[in-house]
């Protein structure tokens, strides 16, 4: 069957058509078209996504979108293109949801085809299967349960345990900030543009490849973690050079809670305490890129050691013989690096391919296709499908 999908949850508007196959069982897919657009560089101005924007933006794309989605397909001249239509109805803007459920509400009316209603997290666990182009399937007969998902993105940290695929239970999430939230809110103290995590990573990197260089496997971090921030100096008062140490929130809690707002404000008052990047005199301050890259590799530091530790915490005490890492923040160097590092050879390891990522329309069809298979293909009714903003795993 075919499915045409659609994504509005935030400030990227996307749409595919999915050839699938073989049901919940042994599900594989095809994809026909997928296009997506952006609005960061819309929302950049304003330090994050602006609701209104967003909106008017996934109302002017949707059409435009969707003629060259079925075009693509070579469904263009069909009366009724598809066999059923799947679009994310929460969590998200409710505004951008609106969007996306009223566009695909009209067509679903039009062709009188089912609309199957997504949970976006959901397309987020999926999307680790997923190809942004060509053929793939998803293998679930393998001895994979239980699974462990770490979902991390802009508006999202939370740990699921997958029992079974379809049954989700939070088992921690952030009670504050999302790690990608962080991010972004750190990179603005910085001076650098939204969104932050690819800057903040990109900084982090090169300053990690010089300590790295320099110090050869010394730990730049020497004080103790989960203490207050401190900026240290050399002894030469000229020529400070700034040992940045933040701390782990929540790292040793007893719970797989998280909380980024803490590390947020550490960053602040390390700023605060540095000085400006310029003086009243003109004169070069302290915050100049060099401390601003060490800030970057700190802060980074911290929260994916946060993230690493309590995923294995709770790969360990749920016995998990699957970790899933989704979300945008996925495609984070360092966490991709310290998971595996961290991980047994025995476990099976999955993050998604970089264009699935961020979020898209893929992985709401193949949630909707799976959801549509287990419900042995019943359907909700049009007038019970409503966008919900702060939808949560049930
Ligand atoms: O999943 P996503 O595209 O949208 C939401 O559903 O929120 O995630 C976007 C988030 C942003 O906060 C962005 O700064 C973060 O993912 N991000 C990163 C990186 N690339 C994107 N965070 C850390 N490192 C990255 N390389
Ligand atoms: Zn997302």
């Amino acid at each position: 069957m075919k499915i045409l999908s659609i994504e509005t949850s935030c400030d990227d508007t996307a749409i595919s058509i999915l050839e699938c196959k073989g049901g919940f069982k042994k599900p594989s897919f095809q994809v026909l078209a997928n296009f997506s657009n952006s609005q960061i560089k819309i929302h950049a101005p304003h330090g994050g996504v602006y609701p209104m924007l967003a909106k008017r933006e996934h109302i002017k794309n949707l059409p435009i979108l969707f003629k060259k989605t079925l075009e693509k397909a070579k469904l263009d001249k069909k009366e009724k293109p598809v066999d059923a239509i799947a679009v994310t109805y929460g969590p998200g803007l409710e505004i951008a949801l609106w969007t996306g459920i009223t566009f695909a509400k009209g067509l679903a009316k039009k062709w009188n085809v089912p609309l199957v209603p997504v949970n976006h997290m959901e397309g987020h666990i999926f999307s680790v299967f997923g190809k942004h182009k060509g053929k793939f399937k998803i293998n679930l007969s393998r001895n994979m349960s239980p699974m462990l998902a770490l979902l991390v993105s802009g508006g999202h940290t939370e740990l699921i345990l997958i029992k079974d695929f379809a049954k989700y239970k939070i088992i921690g999430e952030t009670l504050d900030d999302a790690a990608g939230e962080a991010y972004d809110k750190v990179a603005r103290m910085l001076g650098l543009p939204y969104p932050g995590g690819p800057k903040i990573s990109k900084l982090a990197e090169e300053e990690r490849a010089k300590e790295k260089q320099s110090l050869r496997g010394v730990s730049q971090a020497d004080g103790p973690r989960g203490s207050a921030p401190r900026v240290r100096g050399d002894s030469d008062p000229e020529k400070i050079s700034f040992s940045v140490v933040l701390p782990r929130p929540m790292i040793y809690s007893k719970n797989f809670n998280f909380s980024f707002s803490g590390l947020k404000t550490a960053v602040l008052y390390l700023i605060k305490k540095i000085g400006p990047p310029r003086l009243a005199s003109g004169e070069a301050g302290k915050l100049n890129e060099e401390t601003k890259s060490k800030i970057a590799l700190e802060f980074e530091n911290a929260v994916i050691d946060v993230l690493v530790y309590k995923t294995m915490k709770a790969k360990e005490k749920y016995k998990a013989k699957t970790i899933i890492v989704a979300g945008g923040v996925a495609c984070n160097k360092h966490l991709k690096r310290q998971i595996k590092k961290a991980t047994d050879k025995d476990i099976k390891l999955f993050f998604p391919e970089k264009e699935l990522t961020t979020d898209n329309s893929i992985m709401i069809g193949m949630a909707g296709y799976l959801q549509f298979s287990k419900n042995n293909k019943k359907s909700s009714k049009l007038s019970d499908i409503k966008a919900e903003g702060n939808l949560r795993f049930r």
